[in-house]
């Protein structure tokens, strides 16, 4: 019998919707793929309330909840309010899915619901590149300390493996730097822009096909890459990044000629996220718009999809690519490290 992890879901929007619905629709096959199951006995939700039942909540009741404040008062186990601490702390969890808001300044309140469950020997994992970015270092400490997983795959891009990548399929080379785009809504604008479309008119569709915030600064900015580029430096570097240590600049200075000029003269413009080791271990690192040629790795990315290449000393560069952002995207990525955790508990 494949052992059962029992989840307690912090936030309770896009992601960990889909990580219900997937362990909903899909919780027998996973047993049988990826030797566990899972059992939902917590959430708690600034919007929606809280619910607890030691022996799982009923996932029909969770993945068709409205979402209309207070909404899980009406499930079994319930209540109006949310209630993050004491589930975080003291529910039957063995596992928690931090997924709630992004705070691009400070990494919190999501940084001290990952410390609470990792003092509380609960493995967390995060799609929230707040604490990852703010508190890496305190949480993956705190984390050795108690024997648990600090889990963050889907911060930089969402499903696709990256972190993974580098920890574990090229952890025999060395890496000396990375360059990615890790935005896909400014990489669409771009994208647009190319074709002749307006900024404004870029960004609008944009956020009519679901890519972009109501507010898109973070993305068309450089606010959301500059955050991913710490945690990539932290995690495949090895090198410590405080968000100020960052040089940003986003793509709003880019004239609408330039952007569609460029392919004329074989080039593409792309909003770069990168980092390099230097002598002494100095690092250079910063997100800027770039005009690349044809033939590099990353001017083929286009629409929302999101890449990143690797400079390693015995493969050269290698680059992945794949969907940077998406509910069921980034659910995933929470389930990939859920899976993590379990070859770790069975080795
Ligand atoms: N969706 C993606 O494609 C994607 C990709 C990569 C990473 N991420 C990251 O994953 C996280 C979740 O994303 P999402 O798309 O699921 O966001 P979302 O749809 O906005 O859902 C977040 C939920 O968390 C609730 N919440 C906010 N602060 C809370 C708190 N302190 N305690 C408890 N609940 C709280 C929100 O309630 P209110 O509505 O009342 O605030 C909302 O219901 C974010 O950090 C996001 O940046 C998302």
């Amino acid at each position: 019998m494949p052992p059962t992890y029992r989840l307690a879901l912090i936030g309770f929007g896009s992601v960990n919707r889909a990580l219900a619905r997937m362990i909903a629709d899909d919780g027998g096959r996973m047993g049988e793929r990826l030797g566990f199951r899972l059992s939902i006995v917590a959430v708690s939700d600034l919007l929606l309330g809280s619910a607890h039942d030691a022996g799982g909540l009923d996932l029909g009741e969770l993945t068709a909840l409205p979402a209309e404040q207070g909404a899980l008062a009406s499930v079994r186990g319930g209540r109006a309010e949310a209630d993050n601490e004491a589930l975080i702390k003291s529910s039957s969890a063995d596992i928690v899915a931090e997924a709630t808001f992004t705070d691009a300044r400070t990494g919190e309140p999501a940084g001290t619901h990952c410390r609470w469950g990792l003092a509380a020997g609960k493995h967390v994992v995060t799609t929230n590149k707040g604490p990852a970015a703010f508190h890496g270092e305190e949480l993956r400490a705190l984390a050795a300390e108690h024997g648990v997983f600090f889990g963050i795959e889907g911060t930089v891009m969402s499903g696709t493996p990256v972190l993974r990548l580098a920890d574990n399929e090229l952890a025999g080379c060395r890496i000396d730097g990375f360059k990615g785009i890790l935005n896909g809504t400014a990489n669409y604008v771009l994208g647009r822009m190319e074709d002749g479309i307006a900024f404004d008119d870029a960004v609008a569709e944009a956020q009519s096909r679901g890519y972009a915030e109501a507010d898109p600064t973070a993305d068309i900015e450089g606010w959301d890459v500059l955050l991913k580029i710490v945690i990539l430096a932290e995690s495949v570097l090895g090198v410590r990044l405080s968000p100020d240590q960052v040089r940003r600049r986003g793509i709003t200075g880019l004239s609408a000629e330039d952007v569609a000029a460029a392919p004329r003269d074989g080039h593409r413009w792309k909003l770069i996220g990168e980092a390099k080791l230097g002598a002494g271990g100095a690092v250079d690192a910063g997100v800027s718009p770039h005009r690349l040629p044809h033939s590099h790795p990353l001017a083929a990315i286009g629409g929302a999809t999101n890449a990143v290449t690797f400079e390693t000393d015995y493969l050269g560069q290698v680059t992945v690519s794949g969907p940077g952002a998406g509910r069921v995207e980034t659910g995933f990525a929470l389930l990939s490290d859920i899976a993590a955790i379990h070859r770790r508990v069975a080795d």
